[in-house]
């Protein structure tokens, strides 16, 4: 079974095409940017084009979808186009070309404006705080379209804090460590019962204030836990934004 992994030449997308070989999956990437290496089953192409997506989604059963502007000051113009209509063009072209399966790569930035509290589901209503957090909710939104319409199966990450360890206080609750992201990609893509799921991306984090039982109901047994490296770290006023929003300081931004 093939899998396209679009935005492959990004951080998250080299951490899953090194890493979910070795569980098993085979792979072609799809970048604007090429892969660099040998023997590399890939597309060169934009997420906006459907003929490049045409001939990347051949022979295909899940994507994952990773291709996108990641910044949270992303402009309106700049996630119009990736992560917009780019994201509207692989759902489309993975249901012509009879794709199974499509993993979405959200973020928290798609409920950011979410108070801290206990526990926050990962089914958090829609509450953006940025222009890059609405095209994550809009992401979201036709992946929910494409699994009641089509059939597909379709699970959306909101992904926290995608690092090799966590790069600051607030990342202590949100991190995603690399090995966990490989975890989460492979449980998503393997579920067998599967229809839609909004999950979590974060890792066991001591600190963690995001409900991690619906990833786990998919297979998603996350190892890591950022309180490793949490030395040198400050603690959090709990009227710091990075402690009292769920998107911490970008609802100011
Ligand atoms: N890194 C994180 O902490 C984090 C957190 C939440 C969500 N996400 C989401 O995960 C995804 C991957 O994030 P990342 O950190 O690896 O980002 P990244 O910027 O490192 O990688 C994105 C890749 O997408 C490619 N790309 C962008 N526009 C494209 C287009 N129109 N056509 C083809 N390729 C295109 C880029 O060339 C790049 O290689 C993004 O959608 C991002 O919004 C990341």
């Amino acid at each position: 079974m093939l899998t396209l992994i679009t935005g492959a030449a990004g951080h998250i997308g080299t951490c899953l095409h090194q890493e979910l070989p070795r569980l098993g999956h085979r792979l072609r990437l799809m970048d604007r940017v090429r892969v660099e290496g040998t023997g590399i089953d890939q597309v060169v192409g934009d997420i906006t084009d459907p003929g490049a997506l045409a001939r990347a989604m051949e022979g295909v059963h899940a994507v994952v979808h990773l291709a996108g502007d990641p910044s949270t000051s992303a402009s309106f113009e700049s996630v119009l186009g990736a992560n917009i209509e780019g994201t509207y063009r692989v759902f489309e072209a993975a249901r012509l070309a009879g794709v199974e399966r499509v993993v979405f790569a959200s973020s928290n930035h798609a409920a950011g404006f979410t108070p801290r509290q206990e526990s926050a589901p990962a089914d958090t209503p829609v509450r953006p705080d940025s222009l890059y957090g609405v095209s994550k909710a809009y992401g979201e939104a036709l992946g929910r379209y494409y699994a009641d319409r089509y059939g597909m199966r379709v699970a959306c990450l909101r992904i926290g804090s995608f690092e090799p360890r966590p790069p600051d206080a607030r990342a202590l609750s949100t991190w995603l460590s690399p090995g966990d992201m490989v975890r989460l990609a492979h449980a998503c893509l393997t579920a067998p019962d599967l229809t839609y799921a909004l999950v979590w991306g974060v890792s066991a984090n001591t600190r963690g204030w995001l409900d991690l039982e619906p990833g786990r109901a998919l297979g998603y047994h996350p190892r890591d836990d950022a309180e490793v490296h949490a030395a040198g770290l400050p603690v959090l006023d709990p009227a710091d934004p990075d402690h009292a929003w769920l998107g911490g300081r970008t609802v100011e931004s």
